[in-house]
């Protein structure tokens, strides 16, 4: 049987800015060194550590039972739809009817389809950074122009009304907000929310909430649409089943908005996924559905990230060189480690980057972190701790050994 002769070929021009995945990278770099008998601990993924609680699996083998294997409609199953419209109005205080829903396959095609309903070349999407790092990749792939907006610790990694009002433009087609945030854990408070939305009140720039992180939340947790209500129906909340309920590879994701962009949403969908996978639905329905015992256990996956936070955040303040902003929600740590670059660390490496000490870290140390470089945040690292409290003190301990000098 004859292979495939591999060779050039002329690309669409919309891939010519396209960067692959930074954290999928990183993932399959550990994954190869495992796969060599290396010990690598990984602090990389953005995903709960948790098995995906036992009544949603159930609903899936059961789903699978009846034969639910057709399709369903594009947008999510009837029943589906009626569940998450109603977990949107309770979240955000809005009416929603399930013709202003829409189930994707994880919350990344939820966003994929907005930019690609919404921007035309020439519009412009505020992405605050450190940024989740598909934010701008899919909006260069809609033909709109993102414009970064840099954050430092000393605003805990959030844009303040003035950076907004100064970046606003005729231009200017939606802000992207995202809290908790991925990659830096920073959570917007309502007076902060409040003068954002202040800013943008007499324009007519849409926003994008990405609430996946919303279980995942140390401190009270203010949401947009209940901070600035009259924005409703220029708003799309983003949100799903992935990180709330531990299932991400079942690749369930909502967005929440007016049906006027939710319809052609939909036929997008129509004609590229069609819909997540029936089973993945059905499991889903049974997350949607308010439980007592449901909500037990996403508290409690809650509380174990919450302990580790504390954890990680203890061992890596110890570590002479770098500092760590405390954050409020997700399950990442994004710590500062410029006073480690450019001087000798162990074994007299010098690491002139975050990006040169991900990498140190991962041939020295067996840590497989993320540099900051990847969410728009040179000097930073991001350590996921979505990992037992056993790895967190062993990776710790061995970026500590490794950095020493
Ligand atoms: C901020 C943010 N938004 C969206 C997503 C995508 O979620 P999903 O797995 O449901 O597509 C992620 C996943 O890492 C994320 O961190």
């Amino acid at each position: 049987m004859s292979g495939i002769q591999e060779r050039q070929y002329r690309l669409s021009k919309r891939l010519a800015q396209l960067q692959p995945s930074a954290t999928a990278s990183m993932g399959g770099r550990v994954a190869q060194m495992r796969a060599q008998g290396v010990n690598v601990l990984s602090f990389s993924l953005g995903e709960p550590d948790f098995n995906t609680p036992e009544p949603i699996k159930a609903a899936a083998v059961a789903a699978l039972e009846r034969n639910y294997t057709h399709y369903t409609p594009a947008g999510g199953n009837a029943d589906l739809r009626r569940l998450v419209a109603r977990q949107a109005a309770h979240d955000n205080g809005v009416a929603y009817t399930p013709n202003q829903v829409t189930v994707t396959s994880g919350a990344k095609e939820a966003l994929y389809l907005a930019f690609q309903v919404l921007c035309d070349e020439g519009d412009e999407v505020i992405i605050p950074a450190p940024y989740w790092v598909s934010y701008v990749e899919q909006v260069r792939l809609s033909g709109a122009t993102p414009v970064i907006l840099p954050t430092t610790e000393a605003t805990g990694f959030k844009i303040t009304a003035d950076q907004l009002a100064a970046h606003t433009t005729s231009r200017t087609r939606i802000l992207m907000l995202n809290s908790p945030s991925n990659p830096t854990g920073s959570v917007y408070s309502a007076d902060e929310l409040r003068a954002l939305a202040e800013v943008l009140r007499e324009t007519d720039v849409l926003v994008i909430s990405d609430e996946i992180y919303d279980a995942i939340c140390y401190v009270d947790y203010a949401r947009w649409l209940r901070v600035a209500p009259d924005f409703a129906d220029r708003t799309l909340i983003v949100n799903g089943a992935s990180k709330s309920f531990a299932m991400t590879g079942w690749r369930i994701g909502y967005m929440a908005g007016p049906d006027a962009i939710l319809g052609p949403v939909r036929s997008i969908q129509s004609h590229s996924t069609t819909h997540p996978a029936s089973i993945a639905q059905a499991a889903s329905q049974v997350a949607f559905t308010p439980s007592e015992e449901l909500d037990r256990t996403v508290k409690a996956m809650t509380q174990a990230f919450h302990a580790r936070r504390d954890l990680i955040i203890e061992m890596v303040g110890k570590i002479a060189g770098v500092s760590c902003t405390v954050p409020d929600g997700a399950f990442y740590v994004f710590p500062n480690v410029t006073g480690l670059l450019n001087r000798p660390l162990a074994d007299g490496v010098v690491c002139a980057s975050s990006l040169d000490l991900m990498n140190f870290l991962l041939d020295k140390a067996h840590i497989g972190v993320v540099a900051g470089e990847a969410f728009g945040a040179p000097g930073y690292l991001r350590i996921s701790y979505a990992a037992s409290e056993a790895d967190i003190t062993e990776g710790m301990r061995r970026f500590a050994e490794a950095v020493q000098v």
